[in-house]
């Protein structure tokens, strides 16, 4: 059902820009000054018509006294702040928010901000079956960029149209294809997901579309796929490029007729599920070499969405930074708040092959290491990109010598980071690098590398 609302600013003004906005999905959307907030939802509740969640002005900075107060009196309603950026995220922290809505609001945007903050305050509701749930971890971004991304998941997740997601590994194709499905009417049915290039070909079948006794010598029983386990749900085929071509005729008929047959079976069967994949790859180019079907692609490509890789929006890492911060704190009891502007940097100049998925272990295991009340630069495993980066070609210099000379570099750059990333433990940087220890200890004592200059003091 959806929420009542309380905003909690100066003027009615925000108050009307979020009720227009946010339209059906809000049964209620009230307003009250900070002096009157109180009143509003202790009536509210003997009214028998609580506030679900309130939205918090961000100006002037609430204490975190106001947010208790807000949310005892509300029945626990989930607080959501306005407020922007890094600052925006970090206030939220530490006043007890829940959640942070910057402006301008995009309808889609504040749609999920605010439906989270329901479903997680109606947690307790013995009739849960009314509420939607919305388990999705938040997506983290700033400018047009997440509003458009957020409006497009909001545009998609209301049909059945099969979504195509494009990005490089890491960039958040499963956390978007999770939040359509549950955003979606579909929530409550199961979320399936496949990895296409990590299992092989012969058991992907197999997993996927399931098998019937006697299919073959170990098919002692009946087995169910994957694609009936998500039915009335969604199924996400994650690498779908790596799809082999008698699959994806089965795929195709799926797609088209919503039937498949499993392996040994002499009768079709029915299936209702959302289609989602993903890939990394060039679709196109895989078509072009006959290794993708056409017809396939165009069936999974009606609605395509392209994540940008984390090295096209630098300004997203400081909000990043602190998303994870924040995740992994509590998780390891750690009093770890957030960056030095020197490890930010050193951050911000990183290329981030591995994209966000890479920025988050980099930002767990400097959480391990780190000592400080902040993660420092030497506390992250970050490749120093002078070093490693030294390859000048001076063609008037013989061939062999200049060969040496990059190679010397390279290993004393990798060596260096190495060490550094593992506290000079030589055991674990050997395992790590996938070395010999001997050989390992060998080539940093040629490089005059002493593994005490690593240790933490
Ligand atoms: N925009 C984002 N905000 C917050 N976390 C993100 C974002 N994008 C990715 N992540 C996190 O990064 C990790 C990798 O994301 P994932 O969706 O598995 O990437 P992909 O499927 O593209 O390889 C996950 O832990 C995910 O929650
Ligand atoms: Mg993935």
């Amino acid at each position: 059902m959806a929420p009542r609302v309380l905003v909690v600013d100066r003027t009615q003004s925000t108050r009307d820009v979020i009720a227009e906005l946010l339209g059906e999905a809000a049964r209620d959307v009230v307003w009250a000054t900070r002096d009157g907030a109180s009143l509003a939802l202790r009536s509210a509740i003997s009214a028998g018509q609580a506030f679900d969640v309130i939205v918090l002005d961000g100006e002037p900075q609430p204490t975190p006294a106001l947010v208790r107060e807000l949310s005892a009196a509300s029945g626990g309603a989930r607080i959501v702040l306005v407020a922007s950026g890094v600052e925006g995220i970090a206030l939220a922290a530490k006043v007890g928010a829940a959640d942070v809505v910057a402006r301008p609001f995009s309808a889609a945007e504040l749609a999920f901000r605010i439906g989270r903050g329901a479903d997680d305050s109606a947690r307790g509701d013995r009739d849960g079956k009314r509420h939607r749930p919305r388990k999705s971890d938040v997506i983290i971004g700033s400018g047009s960029w997440i509003k458009e991304l957020y409006d497009r998941i909001a545009m998609v997740a209301a049909t059945d149209a099969t979504v195509a997601i494009f990005g490089e590994s890491g960039t958040g194709k499963e956390l978007v294809a999770r939040t359509i499905h549950n955003s979606s009417p579909r929530h409550d049915a199961p979320f399936v997901v496949v990895n296409c290039a990590a299992i092989p070909e012969t058991l992907l079948e197999d997993e996927l579309f399931g098998h019937v006794r006697g299919a073959f010598t170990d098919a002692t029983r009946d087995r169910e796929g994957l694609l009936a386990a998500a039915h009335s749900g969604t199924l996400f085929l994650d690498e779908i490029g790596e799809l082999p071509l008698p699959l994806q005729a089965k795929l195709l008929r799926v797609l088209q007729s919503q039937e498949f047959r499993r392996i040994g079976d002499d009768v079709d069967r029915r299936v209702d599920v959302r289609i989602i994949t993903a890939t990394n790859r060039d679709l196109d180019q895989l078509v072009a070499r006959g290794s993708f079907r056409q017809d396939l692609f165009y069936r999974i490509n009606v609605f395509p969405m392209h994540l940008p890789p984390l090295r096209e929006r630098p300004d997203d890492i400081a909000l990043l930074v602190h998303h994870f911060v924040q995740k992994y704190r509590a998780r390891l009891g750690k009093h770890v708040d957030g960056v030095t502007p020197a490890a930010l940097a050193r951050l911000a100049a990183y290329e981030f092959p591995g994209n966000i998925r890479e920025l988050e272990n980099k930002i767990h295991q400097a959480m391990v290491i780190a000592a400080g009340p902040a993660i420092d630069e030497d506390d992250l495993a970050l490749p120093q990109a002078s070093q490693v980066a030294t390859l000048r070609v001076d063609v008037t210099r013989p061939f062999r010598e200049l060969k040496q000379e990059t190679i010397d570099a390279f290993e004393r750059g990798y060596l260096t980071e190495l060490l550094r990333a593992h506290r000079g433990n030589l055991a674990q940087a050997a395992r790590a690098a996938g070395m010999d220890r001997k050989n390992l200890w060998a080539l940093a004592v040629r490089h005059g590398l002493d593994r005490a200059r690593f240790k933490k003091p």
